[in-house]
């Protein structure tokens, strides 16, 4: 797994204790990548697509049945919320412009991204905010809510940082928003989907085969909560080697699937029983264990099934992906990115943080 993978996971998927439910916006600013809107944001209450607004529709939907009806029902939040969403878009236009300009990037593919939101434990009381930017794929800036400071992620970002720190009224509205306002929206976002958002929920898990040298694997669909773990194991032994371990992506029903896949290119046919892939799920009374049998295995090339189930699979990511509109951040591969990638001194955040804070 790439670096910027992991680093992609400890953000968007903290494991949590039970208890703690979260909150996040994600905005997406861009230009000139191809069928996707200059802005797009979405919602997520732990984890869960629940409200989308892009700037072709310019209006906030509802992405579950729950939220729908709270939209419907509170009107007046429904318009606060289409409000920001107005507002967003123009927001940041300035700043991109003088990004662009710093870092020669006037024209082409750009991404801008914002994160906030907040964690909230509903057994200690306690409250998280997190606000923090990306441009091209790459972490940028981060809100310090202990300080009340922005801490820059790249160098290219310490202009900005100096800029924001002056404002101090800024600052304190990003305090506000992601200590206050952010977790009573949480609660009552909690509060109108609660038979959804904390309901228990196993999935299907299925074995699957591209192409008999390919890796098997194990993919579970339709768990709730996220908070879930898939690994495979060799004689009741968890395995570390020639095992790949998928993200935790959303369903469109507000339930998620995810894959681990396993390399079987040096194991003899004899021994392939001696492994099975468990599934646990937070909260959950049993695993499931799935025993590794070419029997069970759903391919592309022997069972008619196959290419129906390849495809309902692929369906489902893209539908995650598109739901979203959230995992562009990690989409460097695709064309996503810095202009000035050789700068070297980027690749240690935790320096560029030091000499940002001093
Ligand atoms: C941008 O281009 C100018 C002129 O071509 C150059 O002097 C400057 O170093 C470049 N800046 C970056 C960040 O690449
Ligand atoms: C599986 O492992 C073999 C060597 O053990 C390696 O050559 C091959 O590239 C691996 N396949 C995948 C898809 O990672």
């Amino acid at each position: 797994m790439k670096t910027m993978e992991l680093v992609f996971l400890l953000i968007f998927f903290p494991v949590t204790l039970s208890g703690k439910h979260s909150l996040k916006f994600f905005a997406t600013m861009s230009s000139g990548v191809k069928n996707f809107p200059d802005f797009v944001v979405a919602a997520l209450v732990d984890e869960v697509p629940t409200g989308y607004c892009d700037s072709i529709s310019n209006t906030v939907e509802g992405r579950q049945d729950w939220s729908q009806k709270m939209y419907k029902d509170d009107p007046q939040h429904l318009e606060w919320c289409t409000q920001q969403c107005l507002l967003d878009q123009y927001k940041y236009k300035d700043h991109i412009d003088i990004l662009k300009q710093q870092l020669n990037q006037t024209e082409g593919v750009y991404i801008f991204q914002r994160m906030h939101g907040c964690e909230w434990d509903d057994e200690t009381r306690e409250v998280n905010g997190f606000g923090q930017f990306g441009y091209d794929g790459e972490d940028f800036i981060a809100f310090d809510l202990r300080t009340l400071t922005w801490i820059a992620l790249k160098p290219q970002a310490v202009i900005t940082k100096h800029k924001w720190d002056r404002d101090r009224a800024l600052n304190e509205w990003w305090n506000y928003l992601l200590t206050q306002h952010s977790p009573e929206f949480l609660k009552k976002y909690l509060d109108y989907g609660k038979s959804s958002l904390l309901r228990t929920e196993l999935p299907s898990v299925f074995l699957l085969q591209k192409t008999p040298s390919s890796p098997v694997s194990c993919h579970a669909t339709g768990f709730h909560p996220y908070r879930a773990m898939m690994f495979w194991r060799k004689d009741g032994e968890d395995l570390y080697e020639d095992v790949e371990h998928g993200e935790i992506l959303p369903n469109h029903d507000g339930s998620f699937q995810m894959s681990v896949d396993l390399n079987l290119s040096s194991v003899t046919p004899e021994d392939w029983r001696r492994y099975e892939c468990v599934f646990h799920l937070s909260g959950a009374k049993n695993d499931i264990v799935t025993k590794l049998d070419k029997k069970v295995i759903r391919t592309n090339w022997e069972f008619p099934a196959g290419p129906v189930i390849g495809g309902v699979v692929g369906l489902l990511l893209l539908l995650a992906v598109c739901i979203t509109g959230v995992f562009i951040w990690r989409r460097r591969d695709n064309g996503f990115r810095p202009a000035n990638s050789s700068d070297s001194s980027s690749s240690d955040p935790s320096s560029v943080r030091d000499a940002a804070l001093n």
